[in-house]
């Protein structure tokens, strides 16, 4: 019988959804396979492609013990296709079709809407890989590096999860985007990555924490909202994906708040009451907090971007359609089909901001963001207690919605991080404290040097609390192959 909890490793592709006796999509995956490899060995530095990560590896779907931690050479992890277990008696959840029983395949009305969803999911997983392969190079610590590539790994995972997708779905056009996806590349002139903050460079390891906090919760929220779609199989493969993504936040988070604390530390021990005492904490070798609070605005609003219009019929349609549902639909209790109901979305009205109502349905988009922003504000008020308890008197913030946007009704405005409309001049001026500059990047890429010792860590972050699967502290992460 199919051990549908349990990873199967007769194939070369772990998985738990049958494959050996799926002929015909394990020859396409097996046909596919090569040129991810290649991808992979191209990417990243054949250094650290030998060395030992100590990483873990999904053996099971079971929440209660899925995965185990070993130290493997990257090039031989086992990239699987894992779905969650079936839920007996699941029924979609919204729109037009709610409480039907849910599709075991693509219904053929909605196939293009549901590939195109697929693949733009399937696009952002390789790209942030791409985005982050210079990383390793200047590793604050073994510890931080056994964590970049653990994210890594995942990602290719979760690319191999919606290749598999394509192949069992949506035959030659699904073979043809599996291809796409090995194609495209972040940040290239002629196939660029699908999303435009997938095509910005992750330039150093504070890049890397807030990519990882801010733009894998935009994905922890489009996974949610694809684990509610009443494709089963779309829906099974994103919760389980979701329990990889939560260790990606967790490596934002505290890598943020450690940088935070290691800040916070020096400006104590150098009497330093002004956090805006810039240049005395820069000589110090630490990255300020306005600082933070300036990346804290890029990433927050690159990945706000990434949730598209405000009001959207696409959004509405895919509801409507039961193939996407809200975040959390299934606990929801209005009656999931939103066909009476108003949602506030932001606009603008005779040069004000203003918030007014709209058909619920066509608002999905707007409502995702809005979760979203609650979900990322919850680290932030962490990472201010972090600086509460040294004493000093400084508070990290989200900035308003309509900051620095390039997509929805705020995209170009002149708006400060307040949601106040201001001058061209006003703006120009107000970016140097609002957005890293050039002179503010170079500053953090002179700190960024690596530090391969066990247990040691560069000057401007702090240890964590805890090591990986509870290891002391100079636990050796990465065997580092010689140069
Ligand atoms: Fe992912
Ligand atoms: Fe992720």
């Amino acid at each position: 019988m199919l051990d549908l909890i349990n990873v199967s490793y007769d194939t070369q592709i772990p998985n738990n959804v049958g494959l050996s006796s799926d002929k015909k999509v394990l020859k396409a995956l097996e046909k596919w396979h090569p040129g991810y490899i290649d991808w992979w060995n191209q990417l990243i530095p054949n250094r650290y492609q030998q060395s030992e990560v100590y990483l873990r590896t999904a053996v099971s779907v079971d929440p209660k013990g899925w995965a185990k931690f070993d130290y493997v050479k990257m090039p031989e992890y086992r990239w699987g296709v894992l779905l969650a277990p079936q839920v007996e008696g699941r029924t979609i959840p919204c729109g037009e079709h709610a409480g039907e029983p849910a599709w075991q395949d693509v219904p053929g009305e909605y196939r293009n809407l549901m590939k195109r969803l697929i693949v733009i999911q399937g696009d952002t997983e390789p790209a942030s890989v791409e985005q982050q392969k210079a990383l390793a190079l200047t590793a604050p610590s073994l510890y931080d590096m056994r964590n970049l590539f653990q994210v890594n790994v995942e990602e290719g995972r979760h690319l191999w999860a919606m290749v598999y997708l394509l192949h069992k779905y949506f035959g030659r056009d699904g073979r043809e985007e599996a291809d796409d996806l090995l194609r495209r590349q972040s940040g290239s002139e002629e196939a660029p990555r699908m999303l435009g903050a997938f095509n910005e460079e992750t330039p150093d390891w504070l890049s890397f924490f807030m990519f990882t906090y801010f733009t894998d919760r935009d994905g922890k929220m489009q996974l949610e909202s694809l684990a509610q779609s009443g494709f089963d199989p779309l829906s099974r493969t994103c919760r389980f994906m979701l329990t990889e993504e939560a260790h990606h936040m967790f490596v934002g988070e505290t890598g943020v708040g450690r940088t935070i604390q290691r800040t916070c530390e020096v400006m104590k021990e150098n009497g330093i009451e002004d956090p805006f005492d810039v240049d005395r904490i820069r000589g110090l070798g630490v990255i300020d907090l306005p600082l933070i609070q300036k990346k804290l605005n890029l990433h927050y609003t690159l990945s706000l971007d990434l949730f598209g219009q405000e009001v959207s019929t696409n959004a509405a349609n895919a509801f409507n359609a039961g193939i996407k549902g809200r975040y959390q639909e299934n606990r929801l209790t209005d009656d999931h089909q939103l066909q009476n109901d108003t949602y506030k979305v932001w606009d603008i009205v005779d040069g004000k901001i203003v918030q007014h109502d709209v058909p619920a349905l066509t608002a999905i988009n707007m409502r995702l963001r809005d979760d979203y922003t609650k979900d990322a504000a919850g680290g932030v008020g962490r990472w201010n207690k972090i600086i509460e308890k040294m004493g000093i008197d400084f508070e990290l913030k989200l900035p308003h919605e309509a900051f620095h946007r390039k997509i929805g009704v705020f995209a170009d405005k002149l708006i400060d991080p307040d949601g106040k409309f201001i001058s061209g001049a006003e703006y120009d001026k107000g970016m140097v404290e609002w957005l890293p500059s050039h002179a503010d990047g170079d500053y953090i890429q002179s700190l960024m040097k690596p530090e391969y010792e066990p247990g040691k860590y560069a000057r401007w972050i702090a240890p964590p609390k805890v090591g990986i699967d509870n290891k002391p502290g100079d636990f050796e992460y990465v065997k580092l192959a010689m140069a």
